[in-house]
């Protein structure tokens, strides 16, 4: 079972999945947690180069790329081989980060993005997504880390509320889907911990 957490920065999904492993582990789960950009050393190395700050003069087309060959390597050499093991993957963002971010904050159009992370992934889709919902504002207001900030979170407000628009435009086609939703993300963490698991539990036991 392939579990993803999405959502704006600053919705709180980090510290949830966090959470949500250590409740699943007491449940005696067989569960792996990872994250995107990331879970490979390869990966890994591709996030320092895509967050770094001074790359300033990554151009978006290639900060697209950069993601999908990121997701790519994590697929093959960790999702997959843990799938195929029986383990249950949470992992922090997936392709729905990248059509948010890429496709409507860097303006490459959702449709373009999509295509080159069907080819990443070799079409491999989450069984659960997790949506943390939550308006730009709160999580304006959340934030007040700018020296750790990184080169996506010091962008313009402009890009971050494309972000959410972009975010906000894609869910309402999946709102159908029996695999997708949403989480109220204003709320505390208890209440949000709390209806994550019970949607992940619901899930897993089917
Ligand atoms: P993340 O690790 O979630 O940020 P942090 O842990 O610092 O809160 O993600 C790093 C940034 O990368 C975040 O701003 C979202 C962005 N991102 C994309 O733009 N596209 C993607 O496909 C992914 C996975 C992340």
């Amino acid at each position: 079972m392939f579990i993803t957490f999405e959502g704006p920065d600053g919705s709180g999904k980090s510290t949830i999945i966090n959470l949500v492993s250590e409740k699943l582990k007491e449940l005696n789960y067989d569960i792996v947690q990872t994250r995107e950009p990331g879970g490979t050393r390869i990966s890994e190395k591709l996030r320092d180069i895509i967050l770094d700050r001074e790359n300033t003069e990554l151009t978006a087309r290639t900060e697209a790329l950069l993601y999908a060959a990121a997701r790519a390597q994590h697929v093959e050499e960790f999702i997959v081989p843990n799938l195929n093991s029986g383990k249950i993957v949470l992992s922090d963002r997936y392709v729905l980060s990248s059509l948010a971010y890429q496709g409507a904050g860097r303006e490459l159009g959702i449709e373009s993005i999509s295509e080159i992370n069907k080819f990443a992934t070799n079409n491999l889709e989450p069984d659960l997504i997790l949506f943390f919902k939550v308006d730009p504002l709160t999580t304006l207001k959340r934030k007040n880390k700018l020296d750790t900030a990184d080169r996506l979170e010091l962008e313009k407000e402009s890009f971050h509320s494309r972000v959410y628009n972009g975010y906000i435009s894609i869910i309402n086609k999946y709102k159908n889907n029996n695999n997708f939703v949403e989480v109220d993300a204003t709320k505390t963490i208890e209440e949000v911990l709390e209806f994550s698991l019970y949607v992940i539990l619901k899930s897993i036991r089917g």
